[in-house]
């Protein structure tokens, strides 16, 4: 038996481009793991060549829609497709269609533990290719805890962790899906000139207070057109934590920093109050 951590993603700064031929986005977004995690557990199938998946929460679609599936899927079709039939468990702990890339961190590791059960080490570049495959935001776990991604999100460069050690992510019960909140960009006639960029990255080594106010996500001005909901929370939360809030991914957890975890934890128990949503404090990073 087999076990692996799947932990979750915010995209601390994320930059996005006109849409491109392919219908996808340039990026530059700097990705960073968070203490809140999943976790995937390998065992022995009865079917050969079948990924037997089961979850814990029960709106987790276990068929091939699921990321597990489709990564098994590919990884078997490497070197001839005859495997040993594979039960993965998930328990699930990060919460879905809230831009903390929960689906892409268990692909990332359904790739990790299953050449671990099967035996094989794909070389590294396709094991990039077959994750960027399965989503934009997989190969990232694969280099985690803190990279900038460019591309759709599979050109990576590792970098410093941030110096602050401590995340609040607010989780409102508000969907927003990926697909929709790209759609609303484009209608808006947005596109951030991505070499311009380049020139201004968030520095890892500032202290909360000076990080928070030079983080940006282009993703924000759509996805409050969608929301309103959502944009009045983020204000309301900027008043509460006096501090700068952003969105991660397309929405809709929103998150600000403190330097130190303890201060996270005492910030988010004040947030989830004050806003009545839900409100984690937890590591930034590992
Ligand atoms: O790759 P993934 O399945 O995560 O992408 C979901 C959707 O988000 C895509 O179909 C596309 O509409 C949008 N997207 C994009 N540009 C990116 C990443 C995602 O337009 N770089």
């Amino acid at each position: 038996m087999l076990t692996l951590r799947s932990t979750a993603k915010v995209n601390l700064y994320l930059r996005v481009g006109p849409r491109r031929p392919d219908g996808f986005h340039g990026l530059v977004s700097w990705f960073c793991s968070v203490g809140l995690e999943d976790e995937l557990e390998f065992g022995p199938g009865e079917v050969r060549g079948v990924i037997s998946l089961t979850c814990d929460h029960p709106e987790v679609p276990c068929d091939e829609r699921n990321l597990i599936v489709k990564a098994g899927a590919l990884l078997a079709a490497e070197g001839g497709g005859d495997r040993p039939g594979v039960r993965v468990h998930l328990r699930k702990r990060i919460p879905m269609g809230g831009g903390l890339g929960g689906g892409s961190s268990n692909a990332a590791a359904a790739l990790r533990g299953l050449q671990q059960v099967w035996g094989i080490q794909l070389d590294p570049e396709r094991e990039a290719r077959i994750a960027a495959q399965l989503g934009s935001d997989v190969p990232f776990f694969l280099n985690a805890p803190s990279a900038i991604c460019r591309g759709r999100g599979e050109r990576i460069t590792r970098v410093a962790q941030p110096v602050p050690k401590g995340i609040v992510l607010l989780l409102p019960p508000i969907a927003m899906p990926t697909p929709a909140v790209y759609r609303k960009f484009d209608e808006m006639g947005l596109g951030t000139d991505l070499e311009a960029v380049e020139r201004t990255l968030p520095d890892p080594r500032l202290r909360a207070e000076e990080l928070l106010p030079t983080l940006v996500n282009d993703l924000e001005a759509p996805a409050f057109a969608i929301s309103k909901e959502l944009a009045q929370l983020r204000d309301r939360a900027e008043k509460v934590a006096g501090r700068p809030v952003r969105m991660s991914g397309s929405g809709s957890t929103l998150f600000t920093l403190c330097d130190e975890v303890a201060s996270a934890e005492g910030m988010a128990a004040r947030l989830g109050r004050d806003l009545g949503i839900r409100a984690v404090g937890c590591a930034l990073g590992i």
